[in-house]
């Protein structure tokens, strides 16, 4: 049981992180973008460089890629790759538009020599993927449904060699599993059960008995797209209520603003990708 009050102990984290430069919407392949809304590009980089250094601010690494013109959501990092204990596996993007991102994570691996394998199946990085390290001896959760395919689940179990749990998305908004359910410690989760359809949410409950849920407000103010060091929840301040609960369960909520990456169909975790060794 999560006790009020109980004192949560922060880990250092290695992040990767891309300066959104040329951030834009430029297309439309989630339901949140709209090539129509305008977007302050100066305003963007000054709400990342926010985020960045929230990061530095609460002791954690942030290495960054470099931003290519044309690649328009670079900005979402997460969707580069999903790293475990060193190895990492590789992108291979749904549509044709960020297609040539997965490159450019390669390359960032590769050049310091992590062990990087290639991926035949689609899949978005760490944005249909999360680790729980201390969760039944280590436990991947995966999304499909909208992106990443359920082949890649079976890949990314061989690759990993961590059990690889299968979550069916069936709430177009909820397209990428980081929009509907994140890590918030080393073995428990916090989650939008409407994203999820009714099979994966029976199994979320049966694996997380404990996890906090969060309610539609939250979820559709971005408020899962969240990033925690075990004890720091980083997190869009848009999503109030869920801020009072992590609170409640001992953890300390740290608000961002990120108005205009959200335009792009992401907030916090897409902007971030967890590097771990
Ligand atoms: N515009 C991007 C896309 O639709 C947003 C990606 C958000 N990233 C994430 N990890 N959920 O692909």
């Amino acid at each position: 049981m999560v006790s009020v009050n109980q004192h949560r102990i922060p880990r250092k984290r290695t992040y990767l992180m891309c300066s959104p430069e040329h951030f834009a919407v430029a297309y439309a392949i989630n339901p949140w973008m709209d090539v129509t809304t305008p977007v302050d590009a100066v305003l963007a980089v000054k709400q990342w460089d926010r985020l960045r250094e929230t990061l530095l601010g609460l002791g954690h690494d942030v290495h960054l890629l470099t931003p290519e013109a044309g690649l328009p959501d670079m900005v979402f990092a997460a969707n580069g790759a999903f790293v475990v204990d060193g190895t990492v596996y590789g992108a291979r993007f749904k549509h044709e538009q960020r297609a040539a991102e997965a490159a450019a994570h390669r390359a960032f691996y590769e050049e310091r020599g992590w062990h990087f394998i290639a991926p035949n199946e689609t899949n978005e990085g760490e944005g249909d993927f999360a680790y729980l390290p201390e969760a039944h001896g280590g436990l991947v959760l995966a999304g499909h449904g909208f992106r990443t395919e359920l082949p890649a689940h079976a890949e990314a179990q061989e690759a990993l060699g961590r059990p690889v749990v299968s979550l069916h998305l069936v709430d177009p908004r909820f397209y990428h599993l980081d929009v509907a359910l994140a890590s918030i410690d080393d073995g428990n989760i916090v989650y939008y059960p409407g994203a999820f359809s009714a099979a994966s949410q029976r199994v979320l409950a049966q694996l997380f008995p404990d996890a906090i849920v969060a309610d539609d407000v939250d979820a559709l103010a971005f408020g899962l797209n969240l990033v925690s060091d075990g004890a720091n929840v980083v997190l869009n301040s848009e999503a109030s209520r869920l801020a009072g609960k992590l609170k409640a369960a001992g953890y300390t909520p740290v608000p961002v603003e990120l108005t205009e990456v959200r335009k792009g169909g992401g907030s916090v975790k897409c902007c971030i990708a967890e590097l771990r060794n």
